[in-house]
């Protein structure tokens, strides 16, 4: 099952062009941090996707034994490690697709922004070796705080001379996962088919689930409202919580970055209808970087989707205005931080 639900969509639907009765298994993806909770998992997801040729896992330990175990897998990709900052170029070197979910996670009673002193330093230099190795790769964020550590990756790429803002995405698909199945318990219906776009940005307020335009059309009242945004908002700390000390969401985040990392990979091949919620720099708001939904293509970010800011409620539209101070500090404190390393 989970395998299809990973098979491209012409796959599935028995494109008639020829290449695509079975899909190619030709794009190179790297995993930096693949050790970790959230790494192996995904590396696993990954391992099973039938568009990928190679898988490369880098971490500063640990990472022989996982690459030897996936290895095991009989699925097409070719797996290889990669250890500490020596072997990280080669382990760059062509990629296509990048996911970085290198870095420490919260801890009970800790922000994503506590995380800042540290994952901040790691995102640069991985983004760095990128910069060097792989410079027209598309790169995944996943280490926090998002809302900063996208700007941080942005600033050295632009310092670097290879910025290319169609193709760097803060990962926010958790956001979106969580708000599906919500909905879906809260309001019954069958999680297949219930999408919401999940804007702003990925901590506290500034994750907006944007309930009015739920597909299909459902109706909240006030207070499902209010319970549904703020249990989205504070579902990753509903998990740090559970975990008790031990780390932050790790398999549900495992299976969104798989999830991204798919729609990349059908967009890369060609796949004209490819659209995932991300945050990317942006101009639907006066913010220089925003969640929303946008369209992939070959190239990255084909368009930004600002139908979904149209029209938004009373109740959104307060949010979004409540959000972006916190959102526009976050992104400034990861350019100053860039900014001074220069
Ligand atoms: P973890 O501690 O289990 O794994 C992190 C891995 O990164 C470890 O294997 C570690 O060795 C590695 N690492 C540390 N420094 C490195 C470096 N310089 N180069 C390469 N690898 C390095 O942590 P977990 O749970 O996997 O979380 C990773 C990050 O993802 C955290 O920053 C967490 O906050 C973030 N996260 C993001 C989410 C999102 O929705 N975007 C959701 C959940 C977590």
């Amino acid at each position: 099952v989970l395998h299809a639900s990973f098979a491209s969509k012409a796959q599935k639907e028995g494109h008639d062009n020829q290449y695509h009765l079975q899909p190619q298994a030709s794009f190179k993806v790297a995993v930096l941090g693949a050790a970790g909770g959230i790494g192996q998992s995904l590396a696993l997801l990954i391992k099973m996707s039938p568009l990928v040729s190679d898988l490369h896992l880098y971490d500063i330990a640990n990472v022989k034994g996982v690459a030897a175990d996936l290895s095991h897998c009989n699925t097409p990709s070719k797996v290889k490690d990669f250890t500490g900052a020596s072997e990280l170029g080669n382990c760059l070197k062509d990629v296509d697709v990048v996911v970085i979910p290198a870095g420490v996670p919260r801890k009970p009673g800790m922000t994503r922004d506590d995380l800042f002193n540290i994952n901040a330093g790691i995102v640069r230099d991985l983004v760095t070796a990128v910069a060097d190795n792989c410079p027209g790769a598309f790169i995944h964020i996943i280490s926090n705080p998002v809302n900063s550590t996208v700007p941080i990756a942005a600033e050295i790429l632009k310092q670097k001379g290879v910025y290319d803002p169609k193709k760097l995405f803060g990962v926010t698909t958790l956001d979106v996962v969580r708000a599906n199945t919500f909905v879906a318990q809260k309001k019954n219906l069958k999680l297949i088919d219930v999408d919401v776009p999940v804007v702003g940005g990925h901590a506290g307020i500034t994750i907006l689930p944007l309930l009015s335009k739920t597909r299909p059309l459902v109706s909240f009242s006030d207070e499902e409202i209010e319970q549904l945004t703020v249990r989205i908002q504070n579902a990753g700390t509903e998990v740090v919580e559970a975990k008790a000390g031990a780390g932050s969401a790790t398999l549900s985040m495992a299976y969104a970055a798989a999830r991204f990392v798919e729609s990349s990979l059908r967009a890369l091949d060609g796949d004209g209808d490819v659209y995932e919620c991300s945050f990317v720099q942006s101009d639907l708001t006066d913010l220089p970087f925003f969640a929303s939904r946008v369209k992939l293509g070959r190239n990255g970010v084909e368009a930004l989707i600002p139908s979904d800011l149209q029209g938004l409620t009373k109740y959104e539209q307060k949010a979004l205005e409540a959000l972006k101070p916190e959102l526009k500090a976050s992104i400034e404190k990861g350019i100053a931080f860039a900014q001074k390393q220069a």
